[in-house]
């Protein structure tokens, strides 16, 4: 049985608006993320109906209000619930793609946090989506709670972009702050551990490998094209390199950047910059994030926010499941209108 359902259908009323009924949701992971996302959804106020979530045990004990959820190990099985719309906050990027393209395929829209799963592919996925009539949304696998897609999307459009610097990884922002303020890189690795930031193993983070996912999904939101992940030259934090920062003295950043040639190629790549003068960047402490984007005349637009951490992500999961409340009743529509007139053309 779902949580909070309502079953009314959408149907046309006399006006032909949409009737609205609560969408069902399911989320995939009862990590950090996904337990504290489906834990907001659970909650008697909220506009959606929590149906089922996925996870590797099911058999695990869950958190007290989410003791009625029906929880599945197989994706197809779970999706036999109807959700509208998947969460995806699954730790892998190989599992999180196979479950965004059969939710999708089936017309399931689909919130994703999963950049692995997503990055050099959206093209394709976003196809996929609008072939079966369903939304896919991403804000929350890039920046946390500072709104980088939504700013992009903004700056596109206004113009055309000309290049996005970020700092798009929290763990590495955190650890660069603690070592200005004194620490040795061994402890402020196990700090960001203690706070939640940095994973047991914080290698995808020390590596690039993260910030290259997420630059490479704010490429294709700003140019409406993939650029290769290979392509994308990245520096790691390494201890030797942290060390020289601190030697050094000034304000050490990790930034990703993408810029767009006269010719409209593309050249990207994350690395470490000396940061005292920017405004912006210079003022990043922490777990935080932020990003400026130019545009090709010249205008800016930045955001900043807390780049990791549940309350952050779960905010920015919240704000793209309102956008895809918002745009399905129009794209459900739109598909019934489509099989109207292919059944008419036929006929
Ligand atoms: N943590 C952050 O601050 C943050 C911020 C932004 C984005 N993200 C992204 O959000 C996603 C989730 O991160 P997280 O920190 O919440 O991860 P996490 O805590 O490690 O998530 C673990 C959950 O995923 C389930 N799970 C793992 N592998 C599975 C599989 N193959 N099939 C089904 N369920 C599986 C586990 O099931 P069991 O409970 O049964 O073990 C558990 O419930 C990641 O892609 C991450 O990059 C995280």
């Amino acid at each position: 049985m779902c949580l909070n359902v309502e079953d009314k259908e959408f149907s046309l009323n006399d006006n032909a608006a949409p009737v609205r009924r609560r969408l069902r949701v399911a989320v995939a992971g009862l990590g950090v993320i996904g337990e504290g996302a489906a834990l907001e959804l659970a909650k008697d106020e909220t506009p959606y109906a929590l149906c089922a979530a996925l996870v590797r045990d099911p058999s695990k004990a869950r958190a007290a209000k989410l003791a009625a959820l029906r929880t599945y190990a197989d994706p197809a099985v779970m999706l036999v619930e109807h959700p509208d719309v998947v969460i995806d906050a699954l730790p892998s990027g190989e599992a999180g793609r196979r479950l965004i393209e059969a939710a999708l395929s089936k017309g399931v829209s689909v919130v994703t946090a999963n950049k692995q799963a997503i990055a050099g592919a959206l093209a394709l996925l976003h196809k996929h989506a609008a072939q079966h009539h369903a939304v896919l949304e991403y804000a929350p696998s890039v920046g946390g709670g500072a709104p980088m897609v939504e700013t992009v999307r903004r700056a596109r459009s206004l113009g055309a972009p000309r290049e996005i610097s970020a700092i798009l990884n929290g763990t590495v922002n955190f650890i660069l702050s603690a070592m200005k303020n004194g620490a040795a890189f061994s402890d402020a690795v196990k700090r960001a551990q203690d706070a939640g930031f940095a994973e047991p193993d914080p290698s995808a983070d020390l590596s690039g490998e993260d910030a290259r996912a997420k630059i490479s999904i704010l490429t294709y939101e700003a140019f409406g094209r993939e650029i290769d992940l290979d392509a994308i030259a990245v520096e790691p934090l390494t201890e030797e390199r942290a060390n020289a920062f601190s030697k050094n003295g000034g304000v050490w950043k990790q930034l990703a950047r993408i810029t767009r040639d006269a010719n409209g190629g593309l050249r990207a790549g994350v690395g470490f910059q000396r940061v005292d003068s920017d405004p912006l960047f210079r003022k990043v402490e922490r777990e935080g994030n932020a990003l400026r984007v130019v545009n090709a005349d010249g205008r800016a637009l930045t955001c900043e926010g807390r780049g990791a951490g549940r309350e952050p992500t779960v905010e920015s999961i919240l704000g793209d499941l309102n956008r895809i409340a918002l745009a399905l009743p129009l794209r459900k529509l739109e598909g019934e209108e489509n099989a109207l007139r292919r059944r008419v053309s036929v006929g």
